[in-house]
This record gives C-alpha cells, structure tokens and sequence, in this order.
C-alpha cells in the first residue's frame, strides 16, 4: 500500500476525501504525514480528528516559497513517515528545486482548471470571468513551473447559463474530490507511464 504526504494549507477538503476515499476501501493507499504550512489550517483539524499525524512546519519568512532551511524539515518529516508521494492538496507555496529533486517524478497537484489555461490564483474565478463554458479540474505532476507539470487527469465541468462563481467552484470542487483519488490511484498500482511530457495511462479498467 503506498504511503502519502499530503502538503496542505487550507480547508481541507480534497485532504477529507482521500481521508473518506481511503476509509471506504476506494483508494489504497495511507497518509504517512499531513504538512501545513499554516498553523490554522482547518486541514490540520481534519486530520487530526481523523488520526493522521499532522504538523505545522513554520514557512519560514518569504511568501511564495518556503525557507530553504524550512524546506529540509519539510523534507525530514516525509522521510521519517517513509512517504513515497507527495499530494499538494491547496498548498500555497511554490517549492524549489531541491525539493523536486527529492521526490523526483514523485509530487503531484491538483488544480481548479483545464491546464494549461487559467494557471496560477483564483482559476475558477478566472475561467468564469473568461467565459468559457465548459471548465474544470486537472490533477498533474509538480514540476519548475507553476501549475505546468505533465497532466495525469482532466475532468470537465459545464457552465451553465446563469451560473455564478460560487456555484462552479462547488461543482468544480466535486469533481477535484473524485480525480484526486483517482489519480494516486493510478500513481500506486504503478499506471502511469512518462512519455516526454505525456503521461499514458497502462491498461486503464
Ligand atoms: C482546491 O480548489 C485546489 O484545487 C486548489 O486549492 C483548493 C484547495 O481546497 N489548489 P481544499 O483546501 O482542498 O478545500
């Protein structure tokens, strides 16, 4: 069974349905460690209240990134729970270099979107304010770029006539709660094959 991180820094929610994903017997898989880079992260209480070991790690001081220093712990506590991937699940910090290279190939995202549009803050509100009319969600792999890693899954979302933000995002959440699972899914039973910036999925059920 392969062992997660889940890297998280707000509410929580796509951390509470691997947790329920994982309880029902749809996702194989356990959470070593949750990692919040924000003390009053309400994912933190999620996880506590579900008995998953969870920490607060300081960021230290920049905004966008973690301390170099800070980013080692971050680092230490994954090994110490033997995760073999990493989940960014609202985790709003851009991680270096040095990181990637630790779980090479090993960290993944997810993200409210159809990349490679609408990368970056407030995607939903983005594609709303775009106009598009069909949006939606991509769990990929974490690469240098922001939001730019090779895609895993894509699961679209119709907008309707009428829609407002609040309402898309909630549907569009929905559909986050489903592929994130899916997709560590595909990571654990060893389903997903590289192929330059492609990722093909083996012998999909
Ligand atoms: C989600 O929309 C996710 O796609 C984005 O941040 C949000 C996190 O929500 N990266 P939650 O904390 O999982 O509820």
């Amino acid at each position: 069974m392969i062992v997660i991180g889940v890297l998280v820094s707000g509410n929580g929610s796509n951390l509470q349905a691997i947790i329920d994903n994982i309880k029902s017997g749809n996702l194989n898989a356990k959470i070593g460690c949750v990692i919040s880079d924000n003390q009053n992260a309400l994912a933190l209480k999620k996880a506590k209240e579900s008995g998953v070991p969870a920490y607060y790690i300081c960021p230290g001081s920049g905004k966008t990134y973690l301390d170099t220093e800070r980013e080692l712990e971050y680092l230490e506590c994954l090994r110490k729970h033997k995760v073999k991937l990493v989940c960014l699940a609202g985790f709003m910090r851009i991680l270096h270099s040095e990181f990637l290279q630790a779980f090479k190939d090993r960290i993944i995202n997810i993200h409210p979107a159809l990349l490679p549009s609408f990368q970056g803050l407030h995607a939903q509100r983005q594609a709303f304010d775009y106009g598009v009319k069909i949006a939606g969600a991509t769990v990929h792999f974490v690469d240098e770029g922001v939001d730019a890693g090779p895609i895993i899954i894509q699961r679209a979302v119709t907008v309707k006539d009428n829609d407002t933000e609040e309402e898309l995002s909630k549907r569009i959440l929905k559909v986050e709660h489903q592929i994130y699972s899916e997709a560590i899914q595909l990571f654990a039973e060893k389903k997903l094959k590289k192929i330059g910036r492609k990722i093909e999925i083996i012998n999909p059920d």
